[in-house]
This record gives structure tokens, sequence and C-alpha cells, in this order.
């Protein structure tokens, strides 16, 4: 039996997982606001809980599946986002209480399926699950809602091609596409108007971004110009798509905030290659060296897996000389997590959990050390 807070059209919603998430659960807020739902703080209030997950490392899938269990029975339960893209009716299974599964391009329908399931009264409620979507429809990005009142992420693509050995998104995502210019800048000229001053533009691989003859520096100098736009920036960097060209024009915006997030994985090429990265430590460097000369002031930030599948004792002291060389401003560090679906699954996951523990220590306090002394200097420059 639903509710009765469902009748009142209460629904609290959950996030896991990177900005691409967060901003896909506010465009599911402002689609159920539309459609006359009120979004809650308190999960017991809600007549129907939704949980947009993640599905990049296990452990965040694990937080999820116990998550699940836990509401009682007399509300509405879904699951969205990659996890839902990645088990589909498998959720229903292995979660019984949970009503619906809907996957990342599939949002849009959320708003039907809580009417729909609302309507079914009986114990014996239908599940529904929609994870056929191919291209989500371009008005769910304008409802015009914003969890921030100051700032805003505005996606310009989704998904993501690159197939780097270790990760799920190009299996729950789907295919790199990218959203028309014209639809991003009018999303962008829309949040202004209701008060926003600073954007963050949102894609798996933002460098790649192309629609028609307007690439990525052409749509920054395209958002820069937008008037009562302050700031800016984007997220996440690809090294294999980022170039000289790219720091320059960097470099050249006013608005632009100088920070970049450049994803570098791993110091060793050994290790790069079996991850697919298709770019070496060299190369690298020799970004990093470029992107601090042209762009003055600017800070890097970095994501590293330690304990890749055949990642020896030689490729990790690779990994923590990189650290040591580039002095990032911050590096998010994480273990291997195997996941189903990708090439490297396929490989023995070789580094022990206790070797994989000692090696993210390690290199996290060599981080913490170098953030700290950069933290410290920035304030003072
Ligand atoms: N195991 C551990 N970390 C992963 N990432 C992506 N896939 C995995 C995985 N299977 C990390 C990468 C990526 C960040 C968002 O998550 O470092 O840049
Ligand atoms: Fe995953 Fe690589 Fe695509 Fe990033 S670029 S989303 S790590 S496949």
């Amino acid at each position: 039996m639903i509710n009765k807070e469902m009748k009142k059209k209460k629904v609290f919603l959950r996030t896991f997982g990177c900005q691409m998430n967060i901003r896909d659960s506010e465009v599911v807020v402002g689609l159920l606001r539309k459609s006359g739902y009120k979004i809650c703080a308190d999960a017991d209030a809600a007549g129907a809980v939704i949980i947009n997950t993640c599905s990049v490392r296990q452990h965040a899938e694990e937080r999820v599946w116990s998550l699940a269990g836990s509401f009682k029975t007399d509300k509405i339960i879904g699951v969205i986002g990659c996890m839902a893209q990645n088990y589909k009716e498998g959720i229903l299974e292995r979660a019984p209480n949970v009503n619906f599964v809907v996957g990342p391009a599939d949002i849009a329908k959320i708003p039907g399926i809580l009417a729909k399931l609302a309507k079914d009264k009986g114990i014996f409620a239908r599940k529904i699950y929609e994870t056929d979507g191919i291209a989500r429809p371009e008005e769910i990005y304008h409802t015009g809602f914003y969890a921030d009142k100051n700032h805003g992420f505005v996606v310009i693509s989704e998904g993501c091609s690159n197939f780097c050995s270790y990760c799920v998104v190009p299996y729950v995502r789907g295919a790199l596409h990218h959203r028309h210019y014209q639809d991003v800048i009018n999303e962008i000229k829309m949040a202004i108007d209701k008060g926003i001053t600073s954007i963050t533009l949102l894609g798996q691989n933002v460098n790649a971004y192309k629609d028609g003859n307007t690439g990525f520096t052409k749509l920054m100098e395209l958002v820069n110009s937008i008037p009562g736009l302050k700031t800016f920036t984007f997220l996440t960097s690809h090294p294999k798509d980022t170039s000289i060209d790219l720091f320059k024009a960097i470099a050249g915006l006013d608005k632009l905030k100088k920070d970049l997030h450049l994803p570098v994985q791993s110091g060793s090429d050994r290790i790069l290659k079996l991850m697919n990265r298709s770019y070496t430590k060299k190369f690298y460097l020799d970004l990093v060296d470029n992107y601090r000369k042209i762009v003055k002031g600017a800070t890097l930030t970095t994501d590293i897996i330690v304990g890749f599948p055949q990642e020896s004792e030689n490729d990790f002291k690779d990994t923590l000389d990189l650290v040591k060389a580039v002095r990032f401003n911050a590096a998010y560090i994480f273990k291997y997590s195997p996941r189903p679906q990708t090439q490297a699954f396929k490989m023995a996951d070789t580094v022990e959990k206790k070797e994989k523990e000692k090696r993210h220590k390690l290199i996290l306090e060599l981080q913490k050390e170098i953030s700290g002394v950069k933290n410290v200097r920035i304030k003072n420059e």
C-alpha cells in the first residue's frame, strides 16, 4: 500500500557519485517540482525515495545496496543512475523492495513513473524499469532549477567513448555525444536571469567537445562573452585531448578560473598502456610544464588509481615520482576496484588489498605534505 505521504507528493532524493550525478539529481528535482512534487530532506516524511547511484567503484555500489534495503515498503523506492543501467531489472531481484529502476538516459520519465506507481493501491504494486533510452530530451536541462543560488553545473556532453580499461562509464552512460552549443548558451543565459553568476561546464571529457565547427575552445569563448556571467570553470579533462592551444585559450579568457583538473591515473608508462590512456608519463609532464608556463598562477589537480592489475613496486614508484615532480595542488587517490564489463576486469586483480591500502596511504601522505605547503603558498601569493 502506498502511504499517505505519496498523496502529498513528497520525495526524498539521495545522490552518490560525481558532479554529473549531482547535476542529474538537480534535473530530476526540477522535473519533479514541475509536476507538483515537493522534495523533502527527511526520508521518513517522504512517500517516495529516489537513490541516484554511482558504479565507478564497488564500494559506492555496496552503500546503495544496503541503503535501498533499509526503507520501509510502504514507500515507492526508485534506483536511478549508473547502477540502474549496470544491473537493470537485476536490481528488482536483489533489492525486492525497489519499485522502479531508471537509467541515466531515461530520467525524464521519472515523474510519469511516480504517478503510475502512486495509482497502484495493492500490495502487489507494479515494478517498472526504464533503461533503453539512448539520448536525453534537451528540455530536461531547462527546468531552471539549480541547487545553489549562485553556481550552476551545465552539462555540455554526455557519455564517454574513451574506454579506459578500468572504467565503467562508457558502459553505463553510453557513447560520447554533445549538446548543441546554442542550447548550452541558452541554458547559461537563463540561469543568469535566475541569479546564477558562476558556471561549471560538465562532461566526462570536455576537451573533446564538438558541435559542427564549434569545438571546446570556441564554446569557452562564447561562454566567456555572456553578459552577467562572472566566472566559469570546467570538468573533466583528458590529457590526450589537452594541448598548448587550449592552454593559450584558458590564459586569454578573463572569466575562466585558472584551475585545471587533469587526471593522470598513473605515472608508469606500462600501466598507462594497460589502462588504455594513450599518453606517456613524459607527455603528461610536458603538458604540465606548458600549462604552467602559459597560464600564470594556475592550479592543477588530478586523479590517481593505485593497485591496477600488474602494478609492480617499480610502477608505483613511477607514480610517486610523478607526484613529487608535478606537485599537484590536490590529488584524489583511488584504490583500483574491478568493474565487470571492463577490459581490466579480464586481467587478474594481482595487487593484494593490503598492498593497495599501503600504496594508497603512501601517496596520500606525500600529497598531503605537498598540498599543505602549496596551500600556504597560494594564501601568501
Ligand atoms: N577503480 C578505481 N578508481 C576508478 N576510477 C574510475 N574507475 C575506477 C576503478 N575501476 C577513478 C578514476 C577517475 C575517477 C573519477 O575515478 O581515477 O578519474
Ligand atoms: Fe572513464 Fe576514461 Fe571516460 Fe574518464 S575518460 S569517464 S576514466 S573511460
